[in-house]
């Protein structure tokens, strides 16, 4: 007897941090997924065993048609990006050609294939600097690179929407830390510019001073205010955001964050006490793209999904990170 599958997905960047942990998700609620991942950051070790898996770039039309054609997908979801604000600010070109470009090159050809339901992931960092929290309709004004193309990606699938060709989720997460209960999956790099794997990887022994980015901006203690949300809660909303596509079929941005505030600071303190080791930690200048405040208004998701947070705890959120972080070290999770 064939085993029946809920709904079946073409997901994206399932090699990354969010897409396996949201992948694992689906396949846990009894969803299909494929995936399509060039594994240029990402990792093998992450991908859930049940999942089919392609190794393969988003604009590998060859690839795409061979899989389109056979499958019959409900939706998609797109995670593959590059997402490396300090890495976009010097390297521009390649975050428009990887991001903008090859989304469009992507999304376009399912449509062609009539795959035209899509879950987009998106960034808090659209809005750029606001001083307030802020709604799905404010203003975008992005302010780096890696911004630029999403915010660009943004207004290709809402055009899209306007000449008929699809409906769409637009996610815009805040910012994303944390590990699933069951640590399958995590963020893996080489090079951390993560605030909490930074704190991590510091405390589990990497030597030298952690450096704050700046403590001049107009903020409770000069440090950037952040708005951290757990992967898990995240992935959630993905689950949500696809039943409210295929059920009601209409568009929609969502914030994606608890609307909760922490200053760099504050998060650099929470993660000491949770740890009881030393860290030697001084202020540097500011990070070139970085904004003072993003804090999300997250009424919509609770109207629209009724998001119902599980790990609104930025204790519960480090100390999952830290768990990961031992795990990682003693795993070789390089492919
Ligand atoms: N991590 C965050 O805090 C955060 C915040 C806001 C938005 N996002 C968005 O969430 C998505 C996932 O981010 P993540 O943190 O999991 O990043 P990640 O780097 O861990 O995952 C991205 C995955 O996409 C793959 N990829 C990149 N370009 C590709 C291409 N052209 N073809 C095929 N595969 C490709 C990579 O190999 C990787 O596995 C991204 O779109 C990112 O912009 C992340």
């Amino acid at each position: 007897m064939t085993k029946k599958y809920n709904k079946n997905i073409l997901l994206t960047g399932g090699a990354g941090y969010i897409g396996s942990t949201v992948a694992h998700d689906l396949i846990k609620s009894g969803h299909k997924v494929t995936i399509i991942d060039n594994l240029s950051t990402g990792y093998k070790n992450l991908i859930p065993s049940k999942a089919e898996f392609y190794k393969a770039d988003i604009c590998d039309h060859k690839i795409l048609k061979k899989i389109i054609k056979s499958k019959n997908f409900d939706l998609v979801m797109h995670f593959a990006a590059f997402v490396k604000v300090d890495e976009s600010v010097k390297k521009p070109k390649k975050y428009f050609y990887n991001n903008y470009i090859k989304t469009k090159s992507f999304l376009n050809y399912c449509f062609k294939q009539g795959l035209n339901k899509i879950i987009f992931s998106s960034t808090a960092s659209v809005y750029g600097n606001k001083k307030k929290k802020v709604k799905e309709k404010n203003k975008l004004l992005p302010a780096n690179p890696y911004a630029l193309s999403k915010t660009k990606c943004e207004k290709f699938i809402l055009n899209a929407d306007h000449k008929k060709k699809c409906k769409y989720v637009i996610l815009r997460y805040f910012n994303v830390a944390g590990s699933p209960q069951n640590l399958k999956t995590g963020l893996i790099t080489k090079e951390a510019t993560h605030l909490i794997k930074k704190l991590c990887k510091f405390i589990l022994g990497k030597k030298g001073t952690f450096y704050i980015y700046g403590n001049n901006y107009p903020t409770k203690d000069g440090t950037p205010i952040r708005d951290f949300i757990h992967v898990s809660d995240l992935s959630k909303l993905h689950i949500l955001s696809m039943k409210y596509l295929l059920k009601y079929n209409k568009s929609q941005i969502f914030n994606c964050g608890y609307g909760k505030e922490y200053s760099v600071l504050e998060i650099v303190k929470t993660a000491l006490k949770n740890s009881k080791k030393k860290l030697k930690f001084n202020f540097t200048k500011r990070r070139k793209g970085d904004v003072g405040y993003a804090v999300a208004d997250n009424s919509k998701i609770k109207k629209y999904l009724k998001f119902k947070p599980k790990f609104n705890n930025i204790d519960l959120i480090i100390k999952s990170a830290l768990k990961w972080e031992k795990k990682v070290l003693y795993k070789n999770y390089l492919n």
